[in-house]
């Protein structure tokens, strides 16, 4: 049996694991929507980044999206931001073989889960990346190209002040709504109440967005209870869902 090579050979193999963010010099505290958790990798979640970085992996390094390049083929795009140990994500993309789906996560332990997932589904129509998603989304993907978006209980950031780390804020949903298609969605959960009651104000006043409900959307039979959502249910939180819909006409 071949030795599994430790994390520093990976690396030096695929530095782009590594490569999380770019940040300007003039920005070295810029406000960040996530906190970097280690946890040991196991055999498989190195195996796979040994094996599968090239094949399943996108980089900030290959530039803008060239979606069909990318999966070969014209289908649909939908992108979710923050997939935790995803195993959501990887249900959603094997029952929509038609869709492509892009994922981005920043914690390394389920990235690596989710690679070796994926290496052992043969699912096709997904990659991932593991990047700051605020800034890959503004700097690699073209306008007008996305068909969803999902943000599937992102970090609560329960603290008042660590509400600027919340992601859900005016910029990023506008950037977002750039990206999308005109009919392309927004589709986020949390259990969170009044991050809840946030995102339903910020996407209620990006001009554009339509939401088709009345309020918070109804559950939408299709999404996989995620890991994260468990916990909530566990402790009795109620799940918000929103659904928002782009009706932006671009120039
Ligand atoms: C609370 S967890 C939820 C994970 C999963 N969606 C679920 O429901 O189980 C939020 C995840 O978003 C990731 N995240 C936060 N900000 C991010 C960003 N800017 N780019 C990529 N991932 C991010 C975090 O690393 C974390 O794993």
């Amino acid at each position: 049996m071949n030795k599994v090579p430790s994390f520093d050979e990976i690396l030096k193999k695929h530095p782009e694991i590594d490569h999380i963010e770019v940040r300007p010099q003039d920005n070295r505290r810029a406000v960040k929507s996530f906190v970097l958790r280690g946890q040991k990798l196991g055999s498989h979640q190195l195996e796979a980044l040994d094996c599968l970085f090239d094949k399943y992996c996108l980089t900030y390094s290959a530039g803008r999206m060239d979606f069909a390049r990318i999966f070969g083929n014209d289908n649909p795009v939908v992108i979710e931001i923050g997939f935790g140990m995803g195993e959501s994500t990887l249900q959603i993309a094997q029952q929509h073989p038609r869709i492509n789906y892009i994922g981005f996560e920043v914690f390394l332990f389920g990235f690596s889960k989710v690679l070796y997932k994926i290496g052992n589904s043969g699912l096709e129509n997904i990659r991932i990346m593991r990047f700051d998603a605020k800034q890959a989304i503004a700097d690699l993907v073209d306008d007008d190209s996305v068909s969803g978006f999902h943000i599937f209980f992102p970090d609560p950031w329960p603290k008042k002040k660590h509400h600027g780390r919340r992601l859900i804020q005016p910029p990023f949903i506008e950037l977002l709504q750039s990206k999308l298609k005109k009919g392309g969605y927004i589709y986020a959960a949390t259990d969170w109440e009044d991050y809840a009651q946030q995102m339903l104000d910020v996407l209620s006043h990006c001009e554009g967005m339509h939401n088709p409900y009345d309020g918070f959307a109804d559950p939408i039979g299709w999404r996989p209870e995620t890991g994260f959502e468990r916990k909530g249910l566990d402790k009795n939180y109620s799940i918000r869902e929103l659904w928002f819909e782009n009706q932006a006409n671009r120039r």
